[in-house]
């Protein structure tokens, strides 16, 4: 392997294109503390919480669901402090992307870069489609419906293919673009606005469901057996049920290092860049537990595989006010998160191009509304068609696939800035490295290993893809290869 894979951004030049250059149309800074906490929950509490619970309960882990959501809460926890020390340290666009640049070098940079488009794109894509499931059945519980989904099958190479085409996922997505073309503070205040609406439904749904129980003697308890037994099959329930299922509902943790994405549009990164990851983090993980502890004991896990499972459970406790709530709650909910996903994934591409690892239009800022929106609508119409066509276990398990690949590299990549630079300012700094770094990569790596080999598959696919990208076209546009080039015309790395 050359050694220009390993082409590195130069630090102090990285930390400079954190400062505006003056003249030049830069992102605007306009957001505060609390919009980051928000930012933060607007993209964690979503259809993790909301759709995937009820899934991975009913087929993986039963109602030790809330074991899972402890060990996938914690891995995130161990990787949100790695996060942090970064965020706090590089705070530019782009995430864990930018990171890897500056210490593991630029081919790991686009390997993460091309990663998260998993957990981005493909991340937006799940929730629109556990959206429309809540849109249904909102519609359904009110005496509305919508046409129904069309489908087709027909059959490719000998394999018979099953397609569905959920236009609801596609025009909510195209709706939540228009909103980030437009403006960068208008999308934060909405975030604001609709997160007070889900934290608010997501605690409702805790103390009606524990006044229930506690009025009723802690009665229906279908937390018996707790862990049900394995059904033969790895990850089928027993205990390498709990980890398929942690791997599954790790989804619903996603989204505090999007707050990471949004630094340069932070009016204080240093010093709120590790309020809003680990802040969101902490409050989400609290909730979670307790949601899906409550949620199981009140329905049969069997009967959980449902698209609105967290709304079955509150019908339990008999007031339809209050399912007449979740149900709305879940529909804002599930549109931040994807609001701050395509947010997300927009501003990674940005940092590609303004690298040169990407074509220079998914830099271009609009002049009026100073967002990248070539990439924005790019990305909105490509994440529409996902939500459109694939299932949601698919997209679910491939966000979560790529998100943890991300996390294991930004943990190394910590652990090795701290032997290269151990001189740098960190206004945040990761405890106990490395020690916490490895336990990050421990966890994810296990969170990995638990999905199901089609996934992995896939994503051996999907960075085969990227890769034939990169050596394409970003290896020979890149303004780090290009600037080493200059400096060094006789050295062949390659
Ligand atoms: N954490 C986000 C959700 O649960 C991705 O929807």
């Amino acid at each position: 392997m050359s050694l220009r894979l390993f082409a590195r951004k130069d630090l102090p030049s990285l930390m400079r294109e954190a400062e505006d250059e003056p003249g030049v149309a830069s992102l605007r800074r306009a957001l505060g503390p609390l919009n980051l906490l928000t930012l933060g929950i607007g993209a964690i509490i979503g259809a993790g919480i909301f759709v995937i619970t009820g899934q991975a309960a009913a087929q993986f882990a039963g109602p030790a669901i809330v074991i899972s959501f402890v060990l996938a809460g914690t891995a995130c926890g161990f990787a949100g402090l790695c996060y942090a020390e970064f965020a706090s340290m590089i705070p530019i666009a782009g995430s864990a992307y930018t990171y890897s640049y500056a210490t593991l070098g630029e081919l790991t940079a686009w390997i993460i870069g091309w990663d998260l488009i998993l957990e981005y794109a493909f991340g937006a894509a799940t929730v629109a489609v556990g959206w429309s499931g809540h849109l249904r059945a909102f519609f359904h519980d009110i005496g509305w419906s919508l046409p129904a989904i069309p489908t087709s099958n027909f059959a490719l190479f000998g394999m018979a293919i099953h397609l569905k085409y959920d236009y609801v996922g596609f025009l909510v997505i195209l709706a939540i673009t228009t909103i980030l073309v437009i403006g960068i503070k208008e999308s934060a205040n909405f975030t604001t606005a609709i997160v007070i609406l889900k934290v608010a439904v997501v605690c409702m749904f805790i103390a009606l469901a524990t006044a229930f129980l506690m009025s009723h003697s802690w009665q229906p308890n279908h937390w018996h057996p707790f862990i049900p037994a394995n059904t033969g099959q790895r990850g089928q329930f027993g205990w390498s049920g709990i980890l398929r299922g942690a791997g599954v509902v790790f989804f619903a943790y996603i989204g505090f290092d999007a707050v990471s994405t949004a630094a340069q549009e932070a009016k204080n990164p240093k010093k709120d860049m590790p309020l809003g990851i680990l802040g969101s983090l902490v409050i989400c993980t609290v909730l979670y537990i307790l949601v899906s502890g409550l949620l199981t004991r009140l329905v049969p896990y069997a009967q959980l595989n449902v698209p609105d499972p967290v709304v079955v459970g509150i019908r339990t406790v008999g007031q339809p006010w209050a399912t007449f709530l979740v149900e709305l709650g879940a529909l804002g909910g599930l549109a931040t998160v994807m609001l701050v996903m395509l947010l997300g994934q927009s501003r990674v591409f940005y940092s590609m191009s303004r690298d040169g690892l990407l074509w220079p239009w998914a830099s271009k800022i609009h002049p009026r509304f100073r967002t990248p929106y070539i990439t924005s609508i790019v990305v909105g119409i490509f994440v529409a068609i996902l939500a459109t066509l694939i299932p949601l276990n698919i997209l679910d398990e491939m966000t979560s696939v790529g998100t943890l690949l991300a996390f294991v590299l930004v943990s190394l990549g910590v652990w090795v800035m701290r032997r290269t630079h151990p001189e740098l300012k960190r206004p945040f700094k990761t405890p106990l490295v490395p020690l916490v770094p490895i336990l990050s990569i421990l966890f994810c790596s296990v969170l990995i290993v638990s999905l199901s080999g089609w996934t992995l598959l896939r994503l051996i696919v999907w960075l085969i893809i990227g890769l034939a990208i990169y050596f394409g076209y970003g290896r020979k546009h890149s303004k780090v290869q290009i600037m080493n080039a200059a400096k060094a015309p006789l050295v062949t790395g390659d």
